[in-house]
C-alpha cells in the first residue's frame, strides 16, 4: 500500500483510517454473507438491519428524542435545498433564511424558484461573509427559519444557534455535522450531505422531527416527500446501501471513541492550534471574523495570490493536499474534519512556518 497523505479536502473528505479498515475487511464478503454489501439486496434482512442501526445511532450520539425520525435520501444538500420548502412550507406562512454565505444563498434560491414565499431575514453579503448574521427577529408568520451552520466556502459557523420559539429552525449542517454538541430538540430538522464529515458522497442524512412530517403536501414528488420516505424507513426506493453502510461505521467510530464530546475536544484543539498559529503570524491573514470563526474549515490569505499559488503547490508536494481555497473567494482554506488526526495539523503548522520563513 502507498503512503497516506494528509487531506485537506472539503469534501469529499478525509475519513477515519479505521472505517477504511473495515470497509476493505468486508469488501468481498459481508459477515460471511459471501457478498459486498454493494451487491446486496436493500430489501434483505441484512442490509435492513444496517439501516436500523445507522437511523437510531444518528439520534442517539448527538441526544435527538424519539419525536424525531432520521432519514438517508439522495440528491445531497442541494436536494434539500429543494426538498425544505417543498415539505415545510405552509400557506400564509413565509420561510426566513438566514444568508451567510453560498450555499444559504442556494438554498433561498430553491425556495424562490419553486415559487414559495420567503424572506432573507439576515444576511452577512455586504462584508463578503466573514461572519455569522445573528441579529435579526423571527417573524411570526414564520413557516420555518432555514440557517446554513457551517460555511464551508468562508470558514464561518454559528457559535450559538438562534431561539426561534416555535418557528422550526432548519439547518444545512452539511460540513459541521457531529462536530459539536448542540441540543439538537430545538430544530425541527437537519440535514447534511455525507461526504464530509459522516461518510461518503451520495448519501444525505436528514434528521426530522416528527409532527413536520404532517405538512408534505401529496402533490410533490415522492422522492423529495419526507412523510412518505419516513413511512418506508428511507427505502422507499433503493437507496445509496453503500453510503448508508459507510455512515453507520462512522457513527460507531465516533462513539466508539467516547462520543461527540472527545470528538468536540479534539477538534478544538486542533482548531486553537491552527488558529493560534494564523494569529501569531503576520504573514498570514485569517479570513473569518474572530467571533464566527469555524472550527471545521480555516481560511486565510497570505499577502499575495502569487505566494498562495507557491504554498499550495509546496504544501501538497509535501503531503499535505486539498488547501486550496474555494474558487469563489481563493486564499488558502484547510477543511480540518472529525477524521483529520492532530498530526495533520501540527504538520500543516510546521510547513506553514518554515514556508513564512523562507517567503
Ligand atoms: C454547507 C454546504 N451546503 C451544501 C453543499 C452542497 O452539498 P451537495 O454537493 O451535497 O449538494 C455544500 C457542499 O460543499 C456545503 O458545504
Amino acid at each position: 500500500m502507498g503512503q497516506r497523505i494528509f487531506n485537506f479536502s472539503a469534501g469529499p473528505a478525509t475519513m477515519p483510517v479505521t472505517v477504511l479498515e473495515t470497509i476493505q475487511r468486508e469488501m468481498l464478503d459481508y459477515k460471511g454473507e459471501g457478498m459486498s454489501i454493494m451487491e446486496m439486496s436493500h430489501r434483505s434482512k441484512t442490509f435492513d438491519a444496517i439501516v436500523v442501526e445507522a437511523e437510531a445511532l444518528v439520534r442517539e450520539i448527538m441526544g435527538f428524542s424519539d419525536q424525531y425520525q432520521t432519514l438517508f435520501l439522495q440528491g445531497g444538500a442541494t436536494g434539500q435545498f429543494a426538498a425544505v420548502p417543498l415539505n415545510l412550507s405552509q400557506p400564509g406562512k413565509v420561510a426566513e433564511y438566514i444568508d451567510s454565505g453560498s450555499w444559504s444563498s442556494k438554498a433561498v434560491k430553491e425556495a424562490e424558484k419553486l415559487g414559495k414565499p420567503f424572506r432573507v431575514t439576515a444576511a452577512s453579503k455586504a462584508d463578503k461573509y466573514r461572519h455569522i448574521p445573528t441579529d435579526f427577529v423571527v417573524g411570526k408568520d414564520a413557516a420555518y427559519v432555514h440557517i446554513t451552520s457551517n460555511n464551508t466556502i468562508y470558514g464561518t459557523q454559528w457559535q450559538n444557534f438562534p431561539d426561534t420559539g416555535s418557528v422550526p429552525l432548519v439547518a444545512d449542517m452539511s460540513s459541521d455535522f457531529y462536530c459539536k454538541r448542540f441540543d439538537p430538540n430545538r430544530f425541527g430538522l437537519i440535514y447534511a450531505g455525507a461526504q464530509k464529515n459522516a461518510g461518503p458522497s451520495g448519501v444525505t442524512i436528514i434528521v426530522v422531527r416528527k409532527d413536520l412530517l404532517a405538512r408534505s403536501p401529496k402533490d410533490i414528488p415522492t422522492i423529495f416527500n419526507y412523510q412518505i420516505n419516513a413511512e418506508k424507513n428511507s427505502l422507499y426506493n433503493t437507496p445509496n446501501t453503500f453510503g448508508i453502510y459507510v455512515v453507520n461505521l462512522v457513527m460507531h467510530w465516533i462513539k466508539n471513541q467516547g462520543g461527540i464530546d472527545q470528538v468536540e475536544k479534539i477538534n478544538r484543539q486542533k482548531a486553537k492550534l491552527l488558529y493560534d498559529a494564523l494569529d501569531g503570524s503576520d504573514f498570514y491573514r485569517p479570513y473569518a471574523d474572530a467571533g464566527s470563526r469555524s472550527l471545521m474549515n480555516v481560511t486565510w490569505n497570505c499577502p499575495s495570490e502569487e505566494l498562495e499559488k507557491k504554498f499550495i503547490a509546496e504544501a501538497t508536494a509535501a503531503g499535505l493536499s486539498g488547501l486550496k481555497g474555494h474558487r469563489s473567494i481563493g486564499g488558502i482554506r484547510a477543511s480540518i474534519y472529525n477524521a483529520m488526526p492532530m498530526a495533520g495539523v501540527e504538520r500543516l503548522i510546521e510547513f506553514m512556518r518554515d514556508f513564512e520563513k523562507k517567503s
